[in-house]
């Protein structure tokens, strides 16, 4: 199994703070945006007796609600088209486990997130990557590039939209090229669709499941992880209207027996959040995006665009190495009892060699945070010898 990039650093991060440095973490994605009330509120509130089993697929009232939510954002989606799962992350594993035998391939645009190595080696799934590029933004590579890597092996393509770790977002256009491809090579589209809810400058986000005639191809992983800043409950779905699909997903989900009771509590009072709650967390991240790239641009030899989406982005520095360039941040550099942890970029290529001079930087601190954090990474910069 390939070691976490986001995670494998934090022992030189507790070592620092043991030795009393303050870490700024820009490599992790949990938002500090506040978890609606109204969802905290249901499971406080709550009067039952047992905290029992629940069913396989989630509590029928939840997923009836779900379905109802996903319509009002034109996607037609059923309550039989849903299984509650425990995260995207559960979501993406019984995917790729039911789409997929051992030593099948999965294509995969690169960087992606890096736990889509981890789901598919698991179940012995090879991801085969292929190259976005940061001089276009990380934009979707040509179809001749899928092409040329499709196999009969070959069951699916991943993506993520908007993109961890890029802040790309795929275009209508670029949705729909793939959903040919898809048809013509008869394989799965899965689309990661955690960040729908975070999208920026006026874009909109187009889900696979509008895209009409590939019902039966299409397979969108969502969560509440991100949308209402619940990555502790641990809940997330898987959505197809294929249902073959469903019944082997839900195969594998009996071998877990239920997704969690309490969690499934609080998302369906989640469901009631108001608009000016995402409407608040969007104008947040813009401001926060806007700060961070506009400080990033102005250091010498920095590359990085503008995120549509999500709250991530990647930046190319003028280091060789990134992976020993967070550990020097974290073990050799700070100003005034302060350093920065970044992502080493290297974790999110599957191709070796690449993401070396890339680090990922996530943007859910508060401004002030950020813009100190930018300049202890340009301070470091500047005395840094590979
Ligand atoms: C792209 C992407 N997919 C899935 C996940 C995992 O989501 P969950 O917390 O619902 O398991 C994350 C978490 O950061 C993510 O960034």
């Amino acid at each position: 199994m390939p070691e976490s990039p986001i995670r494998k650093l934090v022992p030189f991060a507790d070592k620092a703070k043991k030795n009393g440095i303050k870490v700024i973490h820009l490599n992790i994605g949990q938002p500090d945006i506040k978890t609606p009330k109204i969802a905290l509120d249901a499971v406080k509130n709550n009067t039952l007796d047992v905290l029992a089993y629940g069913k396989t697929e989630g509590s029928f009232s939840y997923r009836e609600k779900l379905a109802l939510y996903y319509s009002k954002h034109n996607l037609a989606v059923a309550t039989e088209d849903i299984i509650v799962t425990t995260g995207a992350s559960e979501g993406l594993s019984f995917a790729v486990a039911s789409i997929a035998d051992i030593e099948d391939e999965i294509i995969v645009p690169e960087p992606f997130y890096a736990n889509y190595s981890s789901f598919a080696t698991a179940y012995g799934v090879k991801v085969v990557p292929v190259t976005s590029n940061i001089e276009t933004n990380f934009e979707l590579p040509s179809l001749e590039e899928f092409e040329k890597v499709i196999t009969p092996k070959t069951k699916a393509i991943l993506i993520c939209n908007p993109n961890n770790p890029t802040g790309y977002l795929y275009s209508k256009e670029e949705i729909k090229s793939l959903a040919k491809l898809v048809l013509k090579h008869d394989l799965f589209l899965l689309v990661d669709e955690v960040y729908r809810e975070f999208v920026y400058d006026g874009e909109e986000h187009y889900s696979v499941l509008q895209e009409a005639g590939i019902s039966q191809h299409a397979i969108m992983i969502d969560s509440v992880s991100k949308r209402y800043s619940m990555c502790g409950a641990r809940i997330g779905c898987i959505v197809t209207k294929n249902k073959e699909l469903i019944k082997t997903v839900l195969k594998l989900s009996q071998a877990r027996l239920c997704p969690p009771t309490y969690a499934q509590i609080a998302c369906k009072a989640a469901l009631d959040t108001p608009q000016s709650y995402f409407d608040d967390a969007v104008k947040e991240y813009v401001e926060r995006r806007d700060i961070l790239i506009n400080e990033l641009q102005k250091i010498e030899n920095v590359t990085v665009f503008s995120p549509k989406g999500a709250f991530y982005c990647i930046v190319q520095l003028p280091i060789k190495d990134s992976d020993a360039f967070a550990q020097w941040l974290l073990e050799n550099f700070n100003i005034n009892g302060e350093t920065v942890m970044v992502a080493p970029a290297t974790g999110f290529y599957a191709t070796e060699g690449l993401g070396k001079n890339q680090v990922r930087i996530a943007y859910v601190l508060n401004k002030e945070s950020l813009t100190k954090a930018v300049m202890i990474l340009k301070e470091a910069l500047k005395v840094y010898k590979d």
